[in-house]
């Protein structure tokens, strides 16, 4: 079966390998490739894919789905991001300090761990295909056992089967904390379970590798969901409300892998409406979860943590308790996304 649709994947990708020999374009022949323990012959160099990528998109003549998911992703907004453009032109030295990050150079060359390098071209493209995939001599890392496909010569790697270190180069920088999910997920429940950042955030799908390919295998998706999510931010917590004597407990449990919120301009609010049996409002707070908070009872929940908040509650009384999410602190009352909701 494998050795099967590998050969039809090969003799597809013949044919443009032939015309491009043919137009004498710069395909290395056969015989003059050497040093293959290093690393898989790559067919275009590290330039041409590079140019290929920006001027005619090529990975999505190969890779459809997954260019349509990434291209809704946070990580293809990177640089033209509005939020983060406004917060970056406060921000003097902000190429040495922020945009490295938002439009880097290849990570791999760059090294993975390394602060990344700010790209000099093409920022627009934000964190790019090539941005985690290519190697200085234009193959391609992935974690599958894949056919050398002529355009780009293939090399299985473990960092991106088990991406939180790749993940890391750049949301766990020790010198960025606003940033940085990855610290406090090394200790957490999830990362115990043997999860990593992709188990949550670039769900599993049996598709093509591309469009040359005949099985269907276990791939990811990379739709990257995060805070825009509300299906995600339903999932990232526990809310519930126990009533004994005299009072009220509203348990809130952080289910994501990491801190919560995950980023520091977030912020979640919680909602708590106590009334008396004729309807009269006898409470009415919101409590402010936040990073910027000075206070440990409202700063940002820890991977796994449970944390309780009492109200006194008499017999006749109801309390109705809302959990709501803001993005920035300028985000609207209207636009904040109710992540869970209890009562008693
Ligand atoms: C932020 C880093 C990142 C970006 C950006 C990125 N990928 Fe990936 N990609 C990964 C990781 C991690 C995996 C491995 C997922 C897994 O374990 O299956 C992967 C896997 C793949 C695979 C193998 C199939 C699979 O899902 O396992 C292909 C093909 C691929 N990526 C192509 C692309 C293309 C094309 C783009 C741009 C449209 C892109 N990638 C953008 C990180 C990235
Ligand atoms: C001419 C078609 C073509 C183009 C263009 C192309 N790829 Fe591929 N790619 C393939 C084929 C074919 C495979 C192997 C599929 C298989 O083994 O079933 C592959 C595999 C991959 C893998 C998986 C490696 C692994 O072993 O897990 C990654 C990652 C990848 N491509 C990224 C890219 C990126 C990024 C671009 C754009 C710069 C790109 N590809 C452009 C055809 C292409
Ligand atoms: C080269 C740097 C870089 C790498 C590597 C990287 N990211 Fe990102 N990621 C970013 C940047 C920058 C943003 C923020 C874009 C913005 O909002 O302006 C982002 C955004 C995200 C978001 C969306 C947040 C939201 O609220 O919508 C998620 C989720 C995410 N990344 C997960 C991952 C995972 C998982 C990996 C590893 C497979 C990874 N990232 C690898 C730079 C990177
Ligand atoms: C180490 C890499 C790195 C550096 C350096 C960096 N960022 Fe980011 N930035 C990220 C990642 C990763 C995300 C997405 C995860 C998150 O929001 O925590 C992000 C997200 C953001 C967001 C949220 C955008 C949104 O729409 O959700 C803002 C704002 C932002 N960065 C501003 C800045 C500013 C300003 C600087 C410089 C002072 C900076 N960043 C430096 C990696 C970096
Ligand atoms: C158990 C599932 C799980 C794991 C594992 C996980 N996350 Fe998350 N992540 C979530 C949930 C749920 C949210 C939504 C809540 C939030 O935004 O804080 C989220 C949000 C995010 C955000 C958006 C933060 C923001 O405020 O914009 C980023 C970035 C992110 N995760 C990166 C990562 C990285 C990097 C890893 C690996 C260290 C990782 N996640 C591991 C579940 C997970």
């Amino acid at each position: 079966m494998k050795i099967t649709s590998k050969l039809v994947v090969q003799m597809a990708l013949m044919i443009p390998l032939l015309v491009a020999m043919m137009l004498n374009t710069q395909v290395t022949p056969a015989d003059e490739m050497e040093d293959e323990s290093v690393f898989t012959p790559s067919y275009l160099s590290y330039d041409d894919i590079y140019r290929d990528f920006t001027t005619k998109k090529m990975c999505k003549r190969c890779h459809p789905a997954i260019w349509r998911e990434w291209e809704r992703s946070m990580h293809a907004k990177a640089w033209e991001d509005p939020i983060y453009q406004e917060a970056a032109s406060k921000v003097p030295d902000r190429d040495k300090t922020c945009d490295p990050c938002h439009a880097p150079e290849p990570i791999l060359i760059t090294g993975i761990g390394q602060m990344p390098k700010l790209r000099e071209t093409d920022r627009k493209y934000g964190v790019s295909c090539i941005v985690c995939h290519i190697d200085a001599h234009g193959a391609m890392h992935g974690p599958h056992e894949s056919t050398n496909p002529m355009y780009h010569a293939n090399v299985t790697s473990e960092a991106h089967a088990k991406p939180t270190e790749l993940c890391a180069t750049c949301h766990g920088q020790p010198s960025v904390p606003e940033h940085n999910q990855v610290d406090s997920f090394r200790d957490s429940p999830a990362a115990e379970k043997g999860l990593n950042c992709a188990s949550c955030h670039m769900p599993a799908v049996k598709r093509q590798l591309s469009i040359h390919t005949y099985d269907t295998v276990m791939v990811r998706r990379h739709t990257w969901a995060g805070s825009r999510s509300v299906s995600k931010l339903k999932s990232a917590v526990n809310l519930k409300v126990v009533r004994t004597e005299g009072k009220a407990i509203v348990r809130l449990t952080n289910k994501a892998g990491h801190l919560l919120p995950g980023e520091a301009l977030r912020a979640m609010i919680l909602e708590v409406k106590i009334t008396d049996s004729s309807g009269a409002v006898n409470r009415d707070e919101q409590v402010l979860i936040s990073a910027s908070s000075s206070k440990p009872e409202t700063g940002r929940l820890l991977p796994g943590e449970t944390r309780d908040f009492v109200y006194s509650l008499s017999e006749t009384e109801k309390i109705e308790v809302r959990l709501r999410y803001r993005l920035t602190p300028t985000t609207p009352e209207t636009e904040w996304v109710t992540m869970a909701e209890g009562s008693q």
